[in-house]
Formats: C-alpha cells, structure tokens, sequence
C-alpha cells in the first residue's frame, strides 16, 4: 500500500487468539465426545471379552471333569486342569475342596501395573464368579471358581488412550501453531486496510490498496480504492465550490459597490448641487428660483428609492417573508419587465404550491430569478413562462413541487459559459432532495424543470 505508515493493529491479534481459541475448544469438545465414545466401545468389548472367556473356561472345565471318570489319578488331574489355567489374561482359576489345599494362581504378571482406580471405575466393568462342583466317580473333589480378571483388558486399554493422547497432543500442536500462523497472514490485508481507512479519516484520500487481495477480501480491495477515489473526488469538488462561493461572494459585492458608485454616487452629488443652489437663492431673495432644485432633489430622492429597494431586493427577495412567493415572483418580474417590456412574461402558480416553507420558497425565487436573468442574458426571447404546480405523489408515494420555466430564446448555443447558475441551481435543489433537468432547443428556447420533493408533513397536509 502506498502511503500508510507503520500502525501494527490489536484488533488483528485479538481476533487471531479468538480464533485459535474457537479451533482450541473444537479440538477439546472433540476430544470429550471421543473419549466419551471410546470408554462407552472399550465397556462393552472388555465386558464382552471377559464373558467370552468364562464361557470357554467354563466348557474346558466341563470337558475335564467329564474326563476325570476314566482317570486313574482324579485328584492330580484336577489340579493339572486348573494349572492349565495358569497364565490365563482374563481368567482366575481355583480349586477348592474339603482336602484340597492347591489353588490356580488369579493374576499373571501385567496385573503388577495397572490403570487409575478412576480409569476402571469409568469402565465399570466388575470381576463376575463362576462356581462349579466337581464330582466323579461317585466322590465329590470341592468344587472350580472362575472368576474374571477385567482389570488386564482396562490397563491395556488404558495404555491404548495413553497413546492416543500422544498422538493427539502430537498432531494438535503443529496443527494449532500452524492455523495460528496462517490467520495471522489471512488477517495482514485487514490491517493494511484499517490503516488505509485510518488514513482516509485522516483526510488523506490518495491513499490506494495496491496489493492484490486473497479472493474473499478482493471486493473489499476494489471497494476501498473506489471509496477513496470518489472522496478524493468530492475533496475537489467541495474545493471547487468553495472558491466559486468565494468568488461568487466577491462578485456580489463588487457588483453592489459598482452600483453605489454609479446609481447612487451622482445623485447624492446632484442633490449636494441642487441643495447649495437653493441656498444661494435664498440667500439672494430670489425665492421663486428655488423651486426647481427643489423638484430636482424630489426627483433624485425618488431615484435614490428606486435604486435601494432594487439593490435590497438582490440581496434579499423582496416580500417573500411578508406577501408570499407569489407576490415576490410577480415583484421580480415587474423589475424584468420595467427594463425589457418588449418581453411577454407569463406567471402560473397553482394555490397549494405557496407557502411551502421559507426553505423551499426561497430556492424556488432564487431558481426563478437566475432563470430569468440567463434567458435574459443568453436568450434574447419574446416570452418567458414561469409555472409552479403541485404533483401529488406517484410510484415512489412522494408529493412534490413541479417548477418550470420556459423561453422562446435561442436555446443554449454549442458552446454554453462556465458559469455558476446553472450549478447554483443544482446545488439548491440536491440539497432538497429533488432534481433538476435543463432540456435546450436550438434556436427555439430552453426548459428549466425542477422538482421538490415536500416534506412528509407537507405532504400529509396536501392529501
Ligand atoms: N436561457 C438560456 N438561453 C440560452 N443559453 C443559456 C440559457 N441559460 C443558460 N444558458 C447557457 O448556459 C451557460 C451557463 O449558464 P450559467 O447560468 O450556469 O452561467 P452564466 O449565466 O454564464 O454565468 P453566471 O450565472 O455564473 O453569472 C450560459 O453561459 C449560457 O451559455
Ligand atoms: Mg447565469
């Protein structure tokens, strides 16, 4: 990015550790659901293994004992049958009997280590008992106790989630460390464009994104660049009006100075002259003389009126407060007309048009007054007609006002003035909300359409 300075963004490295911290508690919740799972399946299969194996102990000593009726030697025989349980994982086998005193080993040798009392309590599978009688050849030899181990099959489980941890804890790590490096280079652009957006507020609008973007974040990248071209746009433009306002404000009082010089100036001057005329007359008796300076100050006075109430009226629409927009309209064109009563002025105004707000009356007097002034200047037209109706509202529901003013002039010439009236008129009526079209006709006149969109209260009066 061109233009941004160093500015390293918490808001980035917040998120990052939020995100790590979301992909954290999926790995933990994950982790809870599978060892959940996981004791429930290693449950079952250790109960499972452990009835499989009394069933087959239980057949193996069903089948001895049966065999013991041809034996020579049952007692040793018996003992050899639980002896052959020796070693047995799942299985603790003894011999019991009035005389027998021989019993199987219980435990083989894993069963020295084992799993935490929790780990077996959580598997919840209990040693079950199997007692069977031995008897043969009429005589009866006590009786075998199976009993099932389960504890070996839990510390072997145990060792199994022992290394599934590990394994887990293996992946996890790089996996986290890698998705944290890997956000923290996602999130690089979002920083670049928080100090970009910095920048801009600012007030540095030629700031540029000039990195390409990941995919997802390219409309972000384009959207940015197009923000601050248009600030950069409208920066010139309000820098531009400025000057024109300055420049405008500067015109209107050179004007008005002008004005005091040349139609103000000289009468003060001649009433001076006619005033000093009037007193050397008197002085010398000669009363009858003093009559016609007399007239002539009345006259200049008259003028000076005249001039006042004309230059006021450029400052301030006459009468607009006080008698209404039409009765100032009909003011500025009586001053058009006095100098050009050649020209036909036509004026319409429909009733529920008026008094819409100083606001929108004063942009409506102030439209028509340039209207007149540039058909004036630019046009030389024979009739100028200005209309003001009101439009009830139609697709969009709005009621507004509708001005029009049309000349039979010449119509704007190929190559219009860079002016300020037309933009004037613009800008007027932008800020209210409405539009404004100028549709030219060579040689046949031009068209000033503006519309005012009223107020909603305004609106719900005009229903
Ligand atoms: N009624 C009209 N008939 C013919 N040409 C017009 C008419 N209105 C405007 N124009 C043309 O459009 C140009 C721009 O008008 P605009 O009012 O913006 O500026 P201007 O009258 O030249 O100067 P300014 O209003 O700033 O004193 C004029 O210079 C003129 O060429
Ligand atoms: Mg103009």
């Amino acid at each position: 990015m061109r233009g941004v300075g160093r500015n390293p963004g918490s808001t980035a490295l917040s998120l990052r550790l939020r995100l790590i911290g979301l992909v954290a508690l999926v790995f933990a919740a994950s982790l809870a659901l599978g060892g959940t799972l996981a004791c429930l399946n290693a449950s079952r299969s250790v109960e499972a293994e452990m009835h499989s194996a009394l069933a087959v102990a239980r057949q193996t000593v069903a089948l001895g004992i049966a065999g013991l009726d041809r034996s020579d030697d049952k007692r040793r025989d018996l003992e050899r049958l639980v002896a052959s349980f020796r070693g047995n994982r799942h299985l603790g086998v003894s011999l019991s009997g009035e005389d027998s005193a021989e019993t199987a080993p219980q435990r083989d040798a894993l069963a020295l280590a084992a799993a935490p009392r929790w780990f077996e309590r959580l598997i919840g599978v209990k040693p079950s008992r199997v007692v069977i009688p031995v008897a043969a050849g009429g005589s009866d030899y006590g009786a075998i106790t199976l009993e099932t181990v389960p504890h070996n099959e839990i510390l072997e489980i145990w060792n199994e989630f022992g290394d599934s941890l590990l394994l887990l804890a293996l992946f996890s790590a790089p996996t986290m460390l890698l998705i944290y490096v890997f956000i923290g280079r996602a999130l690089r652009p979002l920083d670049r464009l928080a100090r970009g957006l910095a920048r801009i507020g600012g007030g540095d609008y030629a700031v540029r994104l000039e990195e390409r973007l990941p995919p997802e974040l390219s409309r972000l990248h384009d959207s940015f660049n197009r923000m601050a071209a248009q600030l950069a746009g409208m920066a010139t433009e309000n820098r531009g009006l400025t000057e024109q306002l300055l420049s405008l404000q500067e015109q209107e009082r050179s004007e008005l100075a002008r004005d005091l010089h040349d139609e103000i100036g000289p009468f003060l001057f001649a009433i001076n002259v006619d005033a000093a005329a009037i007193a050397r007359q008197a002085e010398s008796g000669r009363l009858p003389a003093i009559a016609a300076p007399a007239a002539a100050i009345g006259e200049a006075a008259a003028h000076l009126q005249q001039q006042v109430k004309s230059m006021l009226g450029r400052l301030r629409p006459i009468g607009l407060a006080e008698f209404g927009l039409g009765a100032a309209i009909a003011n500025l064109i009586e001053f058009w007309r006095r100098r050009h009563p050649e020209i036909d002025f036509g004026l319409e105004i429909a009733p529920e048009a008026e008094g819409r707000g100083e606001l929108i009356d004063t942009t409506i007097y102030r439209i028509v007054q340039e209207c007149l002034s540039n058909a004036l200047r630019h046009g030389q037209p024979s009739a100028i007609a200005i209309a003001l109706c009101h439009r009830r509202g139609e697709g969009d529901g709005r009621d507004g006002l509708v001005l029009t003013v049309r000349d039979d002039g010449s119509g704007m010439s190929a190559r219009p003035g860079a002016g300020y009236g037309l933009l004037g008129m613009g800008e007027r009526v932008k800020a209210l909300g409405g539009s404004l079209a100028v549709t030219s006709d060579p040689g046949a006149g031009l068209l000033v359409t503006a519309l005012l969109p009223l107020p909603a209260r305004e609106r719900a009066e005009a229903l």
